[in-house]
């Protein structure tokens, strides 16, 4: 890999990825629809909203792996999601197969499985269940990149990132946290490792309270070093001041299986 494009550049992740992932690739393009407030005199930075194929083909030319993190990050409208996550989406694997790129790793979520209760333990082959139109969206990424695999070509890689930080931050965090440099393995694995044409990880690191059998990451050599259990104290702590939430604290998906909730109020047979 020579030259990787990122999207959603100007985000949580992205903001970290331009520490760690410098001098990593020869050519590093950043991207989103507003620049980085930081972005330095050399760095190569696109502005594209991801719902314009015309921009987004600009961002693209030249490249040989995307991380394709820019979208919106969390449950929004409809129409919010359509054009970020599922226009754009389409229009990121479209534009990068016209352009001729060879991989892509795209930033999918746990919300993609959020419904799978939490004392379910999963696989990435387990069938969707997400919480939300943003789970749902990330769920048609994850089918759109075995289309765009198996059909042209490319080698993508899915990651359901679970929750990215310095340190997990409650209850749920401490199943599902992934430490930055872990998240930096994964996507290199995606952008590197000869073997790749679709898979599916979990974006988790060392969490023995996980919820997700991580098997298929493992497998392409992916060792985590982030231990969530090493903040327990903290975490718990910080669980203790929250209200009891019935549905979020039943499900691995949290506030996003609550949020507009009016199915079953049974949920001994999930
Ligand atoms: N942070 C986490 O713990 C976590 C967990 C699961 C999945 N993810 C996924 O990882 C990715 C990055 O997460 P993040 O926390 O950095 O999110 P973020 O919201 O901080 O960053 C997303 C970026 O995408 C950009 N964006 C939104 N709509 C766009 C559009 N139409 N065109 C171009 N850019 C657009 C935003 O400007 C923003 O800078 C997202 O796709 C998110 O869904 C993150």
């Amino acid at each position: 890999m020579k030259n990787v494009l990122v999207t959603g550049a100007s985000g949580g992740i992205g903001t970290r990825l331009r520490v760690l992932l410098k001098g990593v690739y020869p050519h590093l393009r950043w991207s989103d629809l507003k620049s980085p407030p930081d972005l330095a005199a050399g760095e190569d930075f696109v502005r594209a909203d991801l719902a314009d194929m015309g921009q987004v083909e600009t961002a693209v030319a030249g490249i040989d792996g995307i991380v394709h993190l820019g979208g919106f990050s969390v449950e929004g409208p409809w129409d919010t999601i359509l054009n970020a996550n599922i226009i754009g989406c389409y229009n990121l694997f479209e534009a990068a197969r016209r352009a001729g790129v060879k991989r892509i790793v795209f930033a999918s979520s746990n919300h993609a499985v959020g419904f799978y209760p939490r004392r379910r333990r999963i696989g990435t082959d387990a069938p969707v269940r997400p919480d939300s139109r943003y789970g749902v969206s990330k769920a048609f990424g994850e089918a759109l990149g075995a289309l765009y695999a198996f059909k042209h070509g490319l080698a993508v890689t899915c990651i359901r990132i679970g929750n990215f930080g310095d340190a997990p931050i409650d209850e749920r965090r401490l199943s599902i946290w992934i430490k930055p440099e872990d998240l930096v393995q994964l996507i290199r694995i995606g952008l590197e490792h000869p073997k790749i044409r679709h898979e599916i990880f979990f974006g988790t690191s060392d969490n023995v309270r996980g919820w997700w059998d991580n098997e298929a990451a493992f497998r392409f050599g992916y060792r985590p070093q982030g231990r969530s259990e090493d903040h327990r104290d903290a975490a718990l702590a910080a669980q203790a001041k929250l209200a009891p939430d019935r549905i979020g604290d039943w499900y691995q998906g949290g506030t996003f299986c609550g949020a507009e909730y009016d199915g079953d109020p049974d949920l001994s047979w999930v």
